[in-house]
């Protein structure tokens, strides 16, 4: 029941017992979107030896279970079936690259292809009888090479994969090609490598438009778009992106910037092994990514449960062309109920306004914020900077004259317990910096949980833009939109006492100057069907 229960979620994809960690292979089919993941089914931690998890669904909203696609089975993975994708070769037919941990424990890459296209759910997977079809490289240490990406193909008609690995400390993307999708030569060099950034796991790779928030498919390439490499950096435990051109003649991808640990994230809080695909319904790229959790491994053998994905995001390029947007995908509009609204609250300092009239543990919030007196912002020269150290020392309750401004999620009444997700604005010579905090530090009254805050720059200028945050809000999970998207920080919170209906939300203002809600937006979230296996008129 939700009272034993109190942190499992009502629209964030989640499996109703053990271990789940990266999505893998999702996939538009015939009207069905597909869902796999990393699944330990025999316990609540992980363990190599994993499954591939499947769940369907019509609308990303409601997902339906089925068995698990893949399980270690063969001399090619029997020691475990890890992460891979999805690709839709010509007359629309799925195939799947995944990695296997074969008898001696070498990660190798093998194909399976769904048993019957006209089931409509793809239940049965084979597994090519010619695996592993491609092996370790040599020089490459046997569990150095993993996560093979969606295949893209040039004009020359070959295909292109990446598959992620290191060497000695260089973290590499090895780049494979090949024509019938069966035999696979490497490529000469890796389509990118950083030397000091250690092992990557799950690159992705694909095109996004420079004029249009549309996504493309995956093997589009022209003038109008650009390449992004995307890399789980597990030396640090993040997703990174590198914005660039790609020359499928000489494989030469050329990055606008410098992969460092201050480079692009998808997500700067809890976000990792994400995978991207392309859907055809609606023309747009969608994102997902791993959300795992803040407590320890005896809660997670109390829960019965480890991990959560994030919700599925709609991903495109900035109109600067310098960042990816993200934005939760429309469909969320399905679970919305009961709005609450308000325009232009001046929020004076050090003030509070609770958020009535809807489920607080269970929301949408869409607030934005506009600055009037700009030029009483605080001079502070903050190039340099991490903002993950700033915001962990100036935490939610340290005033500044701009900020911190934001809300309060999963809030106790007494707000004893309380996740502030705020902004601060400062000015350096006439310009002004944008900082969005998340402060998990007060999120809960209990101990031995990773209350880690997290921080980062928003990109815009708020002389000519308001500054606006959306927040979901799911009894353990907070995703947070910053700047239309452009700066997103998710993290996972445990309270005791902001839990179900108790749970309360405000917005505040902690800063020594006032600041104006123009507009403010929340909605109480209908609980999805995700996962529960009974006839519920849900999903189908
Ligand atoms: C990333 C990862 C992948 C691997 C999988 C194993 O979280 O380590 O590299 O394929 O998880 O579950």
């Amino acid at each position: 029941s939700p009272s034993d229960q109190p942190y499992r979620t009502s629209f964030h994809f989640q499996v109703p017992k053990n271990w789940m960690n990266d999505p893998n292979g999702p996939m538009y089919y015939n009207g069905v979107y597909h869902f796999f993941y990393q699944h330990n089914p025999s316990g609540p931690l992980f363990h190599p030896r994993m499954y591939w998890g499947h769940s369907v669904s019509r609308d990303l909203i409601n997902w339906t279970p089925l068995d698990p696609a893949f399980a270690p089975t063969e001399p090619f993975d029997i020691n475990g079936c890890w992460s891979g994708s999805a690709t839709i070769l010509p007359g629309n037919k799925p195939v799947m690259l995944y990695t296997g941990l074969d008898t001696e424990n070498c990660q190798v890459q093998n194909l399976a292809v769904p048993k019957d296209l006209s089931d409509p759910h793809l239940r049965e997977w084979v597994k090519h009888t010619g695996n592993p079809i491609i092996n370790v490289p040599d020089g490459i240490k046997h569990d150095d090479f993993r996560d093979p990406s969606t295949a893209w193909h040039a004009d020359d008609g070959k295909w292109r994969i990446i598959v992620g690995s290191r060497r000695e400390g260089t973290g590499m993307a090895f780049l494979y090609r090949s024509e019938d999708f069966v035999n696979w030569s490497m490529w000469e060099s890796p389509l990118y490598e950083v030397a000091g950034s250690g092992i990557w796991e799950c690159p992705d790779f694909f095109p996004v438009c420079v004029d249009s928030n549309n996504g493309v498919d995956t093997s589009v390439m022209n003038s109008r778009v650009k390449h992004v490499l995307k890399m789980a950096a597990f030396d640090c435990g993040r997703d990174y992106y590198l914005i660039g051109n790609y020359n499928p003649e000489n494989e030469h991808f050329v990055p606008q910037s410098e992969l460092t640990l201050g480079s692009l994230r998808y997500d700067y809080g809890k976000f990792y092994a994400s995978k991207s695909f392309f859907d055809p319904v609606k023309n747009r790229r969608i994102l997902m990514g791993w959300v795992n959790e803040s407590d320890s491994d005896e809660d997670a053998h109390a829960k019965g449960w480890s991990g959560l994905q994030s919700f599925p995001r709609s991903i495109w390029l900035d109109q600067n062309q310098k960042q990816l947007v993200q934005w939760p995908i429309e469909e969320f509009k399905m679970l919305h109920e009961n709005e609450v609204s308000f325009k232009n609250k001046s929020l004076e300092a050090g003030s509070l306004h609770e958020i009535l009239g809807i489920t607080a543990s269970q929301a949408d919030v869409n607030v934005s914020f506009k600055l009037t007196n700009l030029e009483e912002a605080e001079e502070l020269d903050l190039s340099g900077i991490d903002p993950q150290v700033f915001c962990s020392e100036m935490d939610a309750s340290k005033k500044g004259k701009f900020g911190p401004f934001g809300i309060l999620a999963l809030a106790s009444h007494d707000l004893s317990e309380q996740t502030a997700i705020s902004f601060r604005v400062y000015k350096n010579n006439g310009r002004y910096t944008v900082l969005m905090c998340s402060d998990q530090s007060r999120s809960s009254t209990r101990n031995g949980l990773d209350k880690t805050t997290y921080g980062a720059f928003v990109d815009i200028d708020p002389q000519q833009d308001e500054i606006s945050l959306r927040t979901l809000i799911d009894h353990s999970i907070v995703e947070s939109f910053g700047g239309g998207g452009k700066t997103c920080i998710t993290a996972r919170v445990y309270p005791t006492l902001a839990i179900g209906d108790e749970a309360h939300l405000f917005a505040f203002n902690y800063g020594t100057e006032s600041v104006l809600i123009s507009e403010l937006s929340a909605w109480s979230v209908k609980k999805a069907h995700i996962n529960i296996e009974e006839t519920n008129g849900g999903a189908y």
